[in-house]
């Protein structure tokens, strides 16, 4: 029997905004309620985690798994400038206490695409001061939390803007996202409404990237020692033809951010499928291919891939902090499970330093605008009664974990 290194990290995520419920002041509860609206619905309760977590924990610790992946709330923490939320960060205290309680690492994301609206009535990223307050958040968690936390990243996949910019057959209805942002300012009695997703991406990369750096160090100066990294979003990027444009489309959506994170203590890679890049426009799924929920080609080798470009880039430790597919038939999960593993082994044979794999997601949860008809979850929750109800990926998942071990390739279901 093969296994993965000792000490290797078994893991699911979620995000606060995704699971938590009534992020009601943040900016993406603003998006959800104007009209129009490119949400699909709102988030309303999500799975409430906000108050199920300690049951949530436990279920992830009963499967087998080890490591909790989760980001703490920013328009909680932070509701107005500069008035910071002792009660939100003691909430995020027992959300980590209860990981440590069931022999769960924690790794904590300070940021997951949702901001105080505040913060967008300013402009979001593209407001100068950005980075500072963003900095000035990091240092206020970090001081109150930092003793119990494992594992930290600043941003999750804050390349997405650059990588949405180069998929050019995804339809973004343009005047919607006008009238979206223009009636969300509105709501807010503000000039503006500048929100991560919607935002400039080269203006968010330059703000963000030096953030990420400052973030890293005010985070790393609080109490506690863990590594701090930074989550990218990486597809399998697959030249057809003329190579070109893919090497085009790689140095800019990719290598700025996995060099900030090479200065990091670790990268995340996060990984859902590949992408075929012709000589002038992303090619979109070949014909033939499997489909998941989200028209993504059912495609797990995409993450061995990923690993073995950012092994180009990076030297530091990578965690896969993110990969897993929307399916309602969890027989295809399994599989999909099975053969991104079987790839993740295979780069860390050829001498790729990954320590540790975090399946998105613990729970069928709230996937932004496609609203809760995806279902990425290990765990599926009943919209009505919240109760969770565990598939059989989960424990198939588990058991992987809980004996460390490679599945077997050949294995067939
Ligand atoms: C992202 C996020 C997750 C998503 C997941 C599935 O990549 O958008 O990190 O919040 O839910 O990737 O699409």
């Amino acid at each position: 029997m093969q296994t993965f290194p000792s000490g290797f990290l078994w893991g699911a995520a979620t995000a606060a905004h995704q699971v938590e419920g009534n992020n009601v002041n943040s900016d993406l509860w603003v998006l959800e309620h104007v009209e129009p609206t490119l949400f699909a619905e709102p988030s309303l309760d999500a799975c409430d985690h906000y108050h199920r977590y300690a049951d949530d924990i436990r279920l992830l610790a009963s499967l087998g798994l080890n490591t909790y992946r989760f980001s703490i709330e920013w328009a909680r923490i932070e509701p107005e400038r500069n008035r910071f939320s002792l009660a939100a960060l003691d909430h995020y205290r027992r959300v980590l206490a209860a990981c440590h309680e069931n022999g769960v690492s924690p790794m904590v994301t300070f940021y997951h695409f949702s901001s105080p609206r505040w913060f967008a009535a300013m402009g979001g990223w593209e407001n100068r001061a950005a980075g500072d307050l963003f900095v000035r958040y990091c240092e206020r968690s970090a001081q109150h939390l930092g003793n119990l936390i494992d594992f930290a990243t600043t941003f999750n996949e804050p390349n997405l803007p650059l990588l949405l910019r180069w998929i050019s057959n995804i339809q973004i209805p343009f005047l919607t996202v006008t009238r979206m942002q223009s009636q969300a300012s509105r709501a807010i009695g503000a000039k503006r409404f500048g929100c991560f997703l919607l935002g400039d991406a080269y203006k968010l990369r330059d703000a963000m990237i030096p953030a990420h750096l400052r973030a890293r160090d005010a985070i790393r100066s609080a109490p506690g020692n863990y590594p701090v990294g930074v989550s990218l979003a990486m597809q399998d990027e697959q030249a057809v033809g003329e190579r070109s444009k893919r090497d085009r489309k790689c140095a800019e959506v990719y290598d700025p951010w996995l060099e900030a994170a090479g200065k990091s203590d670790f990268l995340g890679v996060q990984t859902y499928t590949r992408c075929r890049v012709g000589k002038n426009v992303d090619l979109g799924p070949e014909p033939g291919v499997e489909l998941t929920q989200m028209d993504y080609e059912f495609w797990p080798e995409a993450l061995e891939a990923c690993l073995r470009y950012a092994a180009t880039r990076v030297s530091v430790p990578i965690y896969i902090t993110e990969n897993g597919i929307a399916t309602s038939d969890d027989d295809r999960r399994i599989e999909y499970i099975r053969r991104a593993l079987v790839g993740v082994f295979n780069a860390i044979e050829s001498g790729i330093d990954v320590r540790g794999y975090i399946h998105w997601s613990l729970l069928d949860n709230f996937e932004w605008i496609f609203g809760y008809r995806p279902r990425f979850g290990l765990i599926s929750v009943d919209r009505q009664t919240q109760e969770r109800i565990v598939k059989s990926s989960a424990r198939y998942f588990g058991e992987l974990a809980q004996t460390n071990r490679v599945p077997d390739l050949a294995a067939f279901l």
